[in-house]
């Protein structure tokens, strides 16, 4: 999956369009985007949602943020949502596999009351949130089979550390949050699943939007997430691999099965080693999977 749309859940307009903004995802939003006092309708119309959408065909993959383990409020979110059969939960201000341990916990009582098979529901979790969360951020590996993948914030993490800005006068992220995001990556390939990349709010500057998927890219994260369904055709752009990647990957893939014994092989002047080998089959890999979907 290369794009997540966040959508606030209390919008019956903004869900509509987000189904045909060609996102993969659509992360339906009780957090920062919901008050407080406005969180019980929202659990209803998100629950609602995902049971009007979740049987079409062709829908993209259905994600609820809940409220983080913190807040109190993360019980009666999934009260809510797990009997409309959702495909994962976000799990906000998450601090290391601990906290996908106890969201598992109880996702596993939901399943079984709404007859759901075990497991059935992912986690994707929000890992550098918290100062506290950077010093776990290696911890996810094996922490639960739902797993889906890692992704980072850089607000919440600045608001905590009592920061006045997150990027600089070119809109690049400044020190603590280029450590954050690299914990996220690191963190999600320790674990052996997706990074994905955190938010662009400025949601106008197309250009932006598209140097940092490039830069997430070229990193190593799979896919991004979105706020506003103009970002999601950018982000689908760039993280779908281009013919000329395939290509190339696919040569040094069938270099290495021509000479099984050989550690290193040529091709066009250019030496590969295994490492090379490893970062081909993963693109091939992720091609063969999405277009599956
Ligand atoms: N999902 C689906 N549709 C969206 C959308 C989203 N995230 N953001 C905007 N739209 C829709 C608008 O409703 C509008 O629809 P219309 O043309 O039928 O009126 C259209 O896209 C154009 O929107 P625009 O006028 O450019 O933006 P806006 O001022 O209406 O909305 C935001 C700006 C930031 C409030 C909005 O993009 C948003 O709610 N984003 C998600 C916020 C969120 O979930 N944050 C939490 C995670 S960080
Ligand atoms: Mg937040």
């Amino acid at each position: 999956m290369r794009s997540f749309l966040f959508v606030p859940a209390d919008s019956a307009k903004k869900l509509d369009k987000a189904m045909t903004s060609g996102a993969d995802a659509i992360i339906v939003d009780l957090e920062d985007s919901i008050a407080l006092d406005g969180k019980a309708r929202a659990r209803q119309s998100a629950a609602e949602f995902i049971k009007a959408v979740s049987a079409s065909p062709k829908r993209p993959y259905l994600i609820v943020r809940v409220n983080g383990l913190q807040t109190g409020l993360t019980d009666a979110d999934l009260d809510a949502v797990a009997p409309a059969r959702l495909d994962a939960v976000m799990l906000p201000k998450a601090e290391g596999g601990a906290a996908v341990i106890h969201a598992a916990a109880k996702l596993s009582v939901r399943e079984a009351l709404n007859d759901l098979p075990d497991g059935h529901i992912k986690i994707l979790p929000i890992a550098t949130e918290t100062a506290a969360a950077l010093f776990v951020a290696g911890t996810f590996a094996g922490a639960s089979p739902r797993l889906l993948g890692l992704t980072w914030g850089a607000e919440d993490l600045s608001a905590e550390l009592g920061a006045q800005m997150n990027r600089d006068a070119q809109g690049r992220f400044l020190d603590p949050y280029r450590l954050a995001r690299t914990l996220c990556l690191a963190g999600a390939a320790a674990a052996g699943v997706p990074a994905i990349d955190t938010v662009y709010v400025d949601f106008r500057d197309a250009n932006g939007l598209r140097r940092e998927c490039e830069e997430a890219c070229r990193d190593g994260f799979t896919g991004k997430m979105a706020i506003h369904p103009a970002q999601v055709a950018i982000i689908n752009a760039v993280f779908t691999p281009s013919p000329e990647a395939l290509a190339r990957a696919q040569a040094i893939v069938d270099a290495f099965a021509a000479r099984p014994d050989a550690g290193v092989v040529g091709i066009g002047g250019v030496m590969y080693d295994r490492p090379h080998l490893v970062r081909a089959q993963q693109l091939l890999a992720r091609a063969a999977s999405a277009s599956r979907r």
